[in-house]
């Protein structure tokens, strides 16, 4: 909780914004950012208690900025379970967000296919997620304002995915629907790991997100999730999976992303 509070007062001494939404950039997608106007920037490093981030590409950084007339938070470098981050720890970037004024929470990332006509750069909202690596932000003491025992009936909020598929729908992008199943990574998955997930009812698998949108979920934020689709998973494909591809990819769609983007946040009402 000092950690928290101490954050708070590092991000008020670059900039007052209270952000009416974070969006949390995924793998290759980090470049997202670069469409906020009159930005200001935070290396993650100089926030007390932010978790290292160790991947690469993925920059440690917080971006405040405008985006179609709304303040908006972007988060460039997530933590996930697999850097050795105790599971709590992935909730902190959110906590410091809705501590910050962020009511809404944009997911993003890359993830792999379960379908095997779902080609490399398909986009996935996310209706529902499958946890799979056992672990959550949310275990250990209750955080303020929290409950010890969060309802999961409606993650990804209803009303917003509908919205975002109407935002789809205007400017002639196609977004699939699906559950997104989290694993603890780092491997890649084995085939018969992807043979269970596709009977299990997920549509798409990564090693993000859900932590994010458990903490969200328990500070009573609305979320939004959408993967990027940047490989068919192990087993759905001839060639072995790797990093590059998958940042390739995100850099690929990036385009499309950020005209739906932009169009999202246009449309997605203020909250009082
Ligand atoms: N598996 C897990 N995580 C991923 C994948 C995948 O195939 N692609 C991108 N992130």
């Amino acid at each position: 909780m000092d950690d928290l509070i101490r954050a708070i007062a590092v991000v008020r001494a670059h900039t007052d914004m209270e952000p009416d939404l974070t969006l949390v950039l995924g793998s290759g997608l980090g470049a997202l950012a670069d469409a906020a106007e009159d930005a200001v920037a935070i290396p993650t490093t100089e926030i007390p208690g932010y978790p290292p981030s160790t991947v690469v590409g993925h920059a440690g950084r917080l971006v405040f900025g405008q985006l179609e007339e709304k303040s908006v938070l972007f988060i460039q470098g997530r933590v996930h379970l697999y850097e050795g981050h105790p599971a709590r720890a992935l909730g902190f970037p959110v906590r410091l967000a809705h501590a910050l004024g962020a009511r809404r929470l944009v997911l993003t990332n890359a993830a792999g296919g379960l379908h095997p006509e779902w080609a490399p750069g398909t986009l996935m909202l996310i209706t529902d997620h499958l946890n799979l690596a056992f672990a959550s932000p949310l275990a250990g003491p209750v955080g303020e304002g929290e409950p010890r025992f969060p309802d999961l009936s409606a993650v990804f909020d209803p009303a917003w995915i509908a919205l975002a598929e109407q935002v789809a729908v205007n400017s002639n992008l196609i977004l699939r629907r699906g559950v997104y199943l989290w694993t603890a990574g780092p491997s890649y998955e084995t085939p018969a790991e992807i043979a269970f997930f596709r009977r299990i009812g997920a549509d798409a698998v990564g090693m993000s997100t859900v932590p994010e949108a458990l903490q969200a979920v328990a500070l009573g934020m609305k979320v939004l999730g959408l993967s990027t689709i940047t490989n068919l998973a192990a087993g759905l494909h001839a060639t072995p999976l790797n990093h590059e591809e998958v940042m390739e990819v995100g850099r690929q769609v990036h385009d499309n992303l950020t005209a739906w983007l932009r169009a999202l946040v246009a449309a997605t009402p203020l909250d009082a």
